[in-house]
Formats: structure tokens, sequence, C-alpha cells
């Protein structure tokens, strides 16, 4: 038993199945796949979390904790991408460790990625229903209180529950019922969808950058860090720098912490490596170059946004809207609350794109059960049971849960799936030295070292309730394993009748 728990899966099986019928389909190209990316990756975070980490966390040196946080991801894609261009079969993170870490820490892992996609998911629901409201409301359209928010908010302050006086959020409710119909539909047609998405979110935010640079003062960058450099704390403990008035850490590390939640999804363009025409070659391409694309932008727009308004008075809700409004350009909040609501779009259609192509790969592996998580429509092609799955999923928590306690689980979540990728980068390359890397990290091993460093620092620098959730998250995906992943494993089964 001890030996099924570490058995790896061997590279060659995973080729042998990518060999099989019932495969998706490969329609993406290595531009589909870069807008993906950058799907994923422009939305919440910087229309949103970007002014709370500034005013709270940061000051201007959040365009610090921006490289610092882009840095982690660069090394982590990297690392993504030499697997991807090995293996490139549905599941990302999670294939990569089964076929380095074995079995139970491929479990470990891709029960993380559900916590990363489907809760980023929800997250990025709720955010999505604010800039929604906050467009409606331009033409006097408000949506009933019963129906505007979740039940109940989270006070981290005093920490209490809430009531909000509403029942559910009905606009998160309905963007994700038709975000999943889309997504059953075919990959093609939401590749076509986000593609118009990310056109009008970039355009967008380079309008941002462009209109928004005439009304930079460099005063407001003065003092550039009043929260210090710092801001590392561990299990909650601050260890290095302040602490702020609800006892979390403050400083430029702490920001980048929070802001990491803006990178998120750009890992996503590796789990559809199994629809790629040309996998080997544009799946690294798509991680990268939407990671360098991103990581631009984001330093532009926070270089802007702590020129234009003091950090201490950026709004906290919609802050760059407010920063437009502030200066006096008005027609700001009709436009980017338009490009903040299809940017977050695009991010909710590839995140849920992404979680029901994790579940398949695990369910191919005996882990989950194959007839739901692994059945293809015959006419889409898509992994329909599961997106419908995914749907409610999120669908439930983006209208019932508190943001806030949605968003810190994501964060750590993430940050622990890339550590796992960069260490299985080392691993892979000690094992199999001789297998066909189309793309290869560069400068092994002290870029995955370093991707896992800091993807390790940036996790000591969240505060502590996330490590709480993380574990009992774990806890309860740890138990689904034993009850029933190990009992159904296709590797287990396969090493049982080798010993027969
Ligand atoms: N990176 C995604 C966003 O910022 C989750 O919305």
């Amino acid at each position: 038993m001890y030996k099924n728990l570490f058995k790896r899966k061997p590279l060659s099986l995973l080729h042998e199945e990518m060999q099989s019928d019932n495969r998706l389909k490969r329609v993406l190209g290595p531009w589909s796949l870069t807008s993906l990316g950058i799907g994923c990756v422009i939305g919440a975070g910087i229309f949103v979390v970007t002014g709370y980490a500034a005013h709270y966390k940061a000051g201007p040196a959040l365009l610090i904790s921006f490289v610092v946080a882009g840095f982690a991801c660069i090394f982590s894609a990297l690392c993504y991408a030499e697997f991807a261009s090995m293996a490139p079969v549905a599941g990302s993170a999670y294939t990569y460790a089964y076929a380095t870490l074995g079995e139970l820490l491929a479990w470990i892992i891709g029960w993380d990625l559900v916590l990363e996609y489907t809760v980023a998911s929800a997250s990025v629901a709720h955010g999505w229903s604010k800039y929604f409201q906050n467009f409606l409301s331009i033409f006097h359209i408000h949506v009933s209180l019963a129906l505007s928010t979740a039940p109940f908010d989270f006070d981290p302050a005093k920490g209490l529950f809430i009531p909000t006086g509403s029942l559910f959020d009905l606009p998160a409710l309905v963007i994700v019922a038709i975000v999943t119909t889309v997504l059953v539909i075919g990959i093609r047609e939401s590749s076509r969808f986000n593609n118009a998405m990310v056109v009008i979110k970039v355009t967008v935010v380079l309008l941002v950058i462009a209109a928004g640079a005439f009304y930079v003062k460099a005063a407001n960058w003065h003092p550039f860090a009043p929260f210090g450099w710092t801001g590392l704390s561990l299990f909650g403990k601050t260890l290095w720098g302040q602490t702020g008035p609800d006892g979390s850490p403050v400083g430029m590390m702490a920001g980048a912490a929070m802001i990491f939640f803006a990178y998120i999804g750009f890992d996503s363009v590796s789990t559809h490596a199994e629809e790629a025409r040309n996998p080997q070659r544009d799946v690294p391409f798509g991680i990268i170059t939407s990671l360098i694309i991103c990581t631009i932008l984001y330093i532009a727009v926070t270089i802007v946004l702590t020129g234009m308004v003091p950090y201490d008075q950026i709004d906290t809700d919609a802050p760059v809207a407010a920063a437009f409004q502030r200066v006096g350009l008005h027609w700001g909040q009709f436009v980017i609350s338009l490009g903040a609501v299809a940017g977050i779009t695009s991010v909710l259609l590839v995140l849920m794109l992404s979680q029901p192509r994790v579940l398949l790969a695990m369910a191919r592996d005996g882990l989950l059960p194959e007839s739901f998580f692994a059945d293809i429509h015959l006419r889409f092609r898509t992994p329909w049971k599961s997106t419908i799955l995914t749907g409610l999923a999120v669908g439930t928590l983006a209208s019932l849960i508190p943001l806030g306690i949605l968003a810190e689980l994501v964060n750590i979540g993430t940050l622990f799936a890339f550590i796992i990728v960069c260490l299985s980068v080392l691993i892979m390359r000690y094992h199999h030295p001789e297998a066909h890397r189309p793309f290869r990290c560069p400068w092994v091993p002290l870029i995955p070292i370093l991707g896992a460093l800091l993807c390790l620092l940036l996790m000591f620098s969240l505060p502590a309730a996330n490590w709480l959730r993380l574990a009992i998250w774990m806890v309860i995906g740890i138990l689904i394993y034993f009850f029933y992943g190990r009992r159904h494993s296709v590797m287990a089964k396969r090493r049982a009748a080798e010993i027969d």
C-alpha cells in the first residue's frame, strides 16, 4: 500500500494516453493560448485588489510588489512551460506531480487546484457582480438589496460575521450560469468569446495608462514605501516589518502576497495543452508571452494609479474608475466599468474552463469517478458533466459566501501549486535526464529553486487564517483520497496486475 501512494505515472504512459480516442479537440493556436492566458489573468486583481493593496499594504511601493510577485510567477512559468512541453495533456500541475512525486502528492496538488480554480472563480464572480452593479448605476438602475450580495460578511477587525440584509448575489449567479452554458457548448466558441473580451479589456487598460499618465504627479510617490519594504510573517506572527490595525502584516512583501492574486491564471494555459494544435511549441509560448504582457501592463497601471492619487486616498472598491473621476475624467467610470466587466468575464470563463480539465485528468487516473468526470460530450467534445458541476459549485459559493473569505484562500492554494511544479522540474531532471524536452527551463537548478523560495516567501507573507483554511481543505482531500481514490486508482490496479 505504501508503495502505491508514491507510485509515479511513467512519462511513456502519458504519451500513450494522448493517442487514445476519448481526447479533447485540438483547435488552439499560439495566440489563442496567449489570449487564454491574458483572459485569465487581467481581471479583478488589477481593477480591484490593486487599490486595496496600495492603500493598506504597500503605498506606491506596490509597483515593486508587482515586480516581486511577477518574478515568482515568471520562474514558476518557466517550470510550467518545461512540463507542458514534455507532457501536453490536460491536468497541469496535477499531471506533472503524478509523473514525478507519485500518486498521493499528485492527488494533493489536484485537490489544491480545485481550490485555486473553483474558489478563484467564485471570488471573480463576486468582483463581476460589484462592477456590473457599478455599471448599471450609471444608468440609475439598482439591483434590490435582497439580491445584491452574499447574506453575510466577515469583519476581520472584530472577527465576527455580520448579516448584510441580502439573501444571495443574483448577478454573480447569473454570470456563472451564462459562462457554464458557453463552456458546455464548446472550446472553440469559448475561445472566440474569450478573444473578444481580451481585446476589450486590454484596450481599456492601455487607455487607462495613456490617459492617466497626463495626470501623474511625482509628489504622490513620496513617501514611496510608507509601510516599509518588508511585511514578512510566519503563520500570522510578524517576523520582519510592521503590522496593520487588524494584526496582519503590511509592507512591500505583504503587498506582493496580496496582489499575487492578479497573476493567478497564467498557469491555466497548461491545462489546455490537450486542446493545443502544436502543444510542445505553443503552450510554453502562450504561458510566457501572456505573463510578460500582463506584468508590463500591471506595472504601468500601478505607476499611473499611485501617481494620480495619494496612496492613502486611493478608493478600494473601484480604484481605477475613482482615480479618473477624481481628476475630472468623467467618461472614466463608463469605460473602465465596461472594461472591468468584460475583463472579469473572461477571467471567469478561463478559470471555469480549466477546472473540469483538471478533474478530467484525475478521473482518467481513477482518482475520481470516471463515468462522471471523464465523460466527453459526443457532439460538443467537452467534459460537460464536470463543467456543469463546477458551475453549480462556483454559483453556490459566489452567491452565498463573502468575497474576503474566498479571495484569501486562493493565493495560498496557488502558491502551493507553484512550489510543487518548481520542485517537480528538479526531480524530473534527476530521474529522467534523457526525456525529450522541447522547451527547457533555463538555468536549472537556479530558476526552479528561486521560484520555489519566492513562492514560499509569499506564502509566509499571508495572514494566518489562510494557513488554517488550507490545512482544513487538505485534510478533507486526503480523506477523500483514502476512501475513494486509493481504491480505484488505475495505476494501483496496473501494479496489482503486474504483481499477479
Ligand atoms: N488574476 C485574476 C484576476 O485578477 C484572478 O482577476
